[in-house]
């Protein structure tokens, strides 16, 4: 078979395994839910190769206090054998993009269809800081991110899938930047450190984790006693924004599941064409 007829039979191929994900939505144009979705091991807590092995004894466990702490420290990470929801808080969850699809992340287009520019810019990171970009895919965001914490901060930049991680670490070093660090992260532990991010910034991401409850509680643990969570996602209320509905949240929906866990809601930057930016900062109270 001559190469010329492989290519279109390739594409076929790809566009075939997006559609059996089982979305039945027309989309005028490439977005994350184009791509196959990523191999159900990375979503449901099956084990993946990684240093450390998270403790969790169940979904519903609580895991426990440090010494000496009384905070609550929410429900602790999924155990192996744990089988993730497949909705929460009467929100179907997505499935995760994979990274076959990585090529959408760092399309040419995306700054003039996402104004990211006016994303950084409302951001307001700052040299020193320590920045961490949870789902942080071929690192689209990860540069902007370390060029704004400068040499004095650091980026910790988190993904699921070690593909997406290593070519975001190709295109940091490609960057000439230092200053970020990569985790691989388990389905239900982004296992950031505790205390320590001034901002975890979740882009198009948080509507896909497979075990969102235990997740919020880890960003709530990872954050430093100012850090801010900023939450992107693309706006359910805007039949204009051409995105699988599946992949968007509406603004009830993102308070629904963040304002009862331990945030407060900080404020929302509404000048993105076509996404919400929320901010949520640790609820003490
Ligand atoms: C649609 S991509 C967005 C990537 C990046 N934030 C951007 O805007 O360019 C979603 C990414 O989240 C990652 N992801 C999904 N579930 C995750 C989890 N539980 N922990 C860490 N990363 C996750 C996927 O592997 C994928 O790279």
């Amino acid at each position: 078979m001559s190469v010329r007829r492989l290519v279109p039979i390739a594409s076929l191929l790809v566009v075939a395994l997006a559609c059996g994900s089982g979305r039945d939505e027309p989309v005028p144009i490439a977005t994350p839910s184009d791509a196959p979705a990523a191999p159900q091991a990375e979503r449901d807590g099956s084990p993946a190769p990684a240093p450390s092995e998270p403790s969790g004894s169940g979904k519903d466990a609580t895991a426990p206090a440090p010494a000496g702490s009384d905070e609550p420290r929410g429900p602790a990470p999924p155990g192996p054998g744990d089988v993730p929801p497949t909705h929460f808080e009467g929100r179907e969850i997505a499935q995760t993009m994979s990274f076959v699809g990585a090529g959408w992340l760092t399309r040419a287009n995306r700054d003039e269809e996402e104004d990211t520019t006016r994303l950084h810019q409302a951001l307001g990171l700052r040299p020193g800081q320590t920045a961490c970009d949870v789902g942080a895919g071929n690192g689209y965001h990860t540069i902007r991110m370390a060029r704004a914490v400068g040499p004095t901060g650091r980026v910790i930049a988190v993904d699921l899938q070690p593909q997406m991680l290593e070519m975001l670490r190709a295109r940091v070093d490609e960057a000439g930047l230092h200053n970020v660090e990569t985790i691989e992260a388990r389905p239900g532990d982004p296992r950031l450190p505790e205390g320590a991010c001034d901002l975890v910034l979740l882009v198009d991401v948080y509507h896909e984790l497979a075990w969102p409850e235990p997740m919020l509680a880890a960003f709530r643990r990872s954050l430093s006693p100012t850090g801010r969570v900023a939450l992107v996602e693309f706006r359910a209320e805007d039949p204009e924004v051409p995105i699988k509905r599946l992949h968007k949240m509406s603004k009830a929906q993102i308070e629904r599941e963040f304002g009862s866990r331990g945030f407060a809601l900080a404020g929302s930057f509404d000048e993105l064409p076509w996404q919400h930016l929320m901010f949520y900062e640790r609820d003490d109270g």
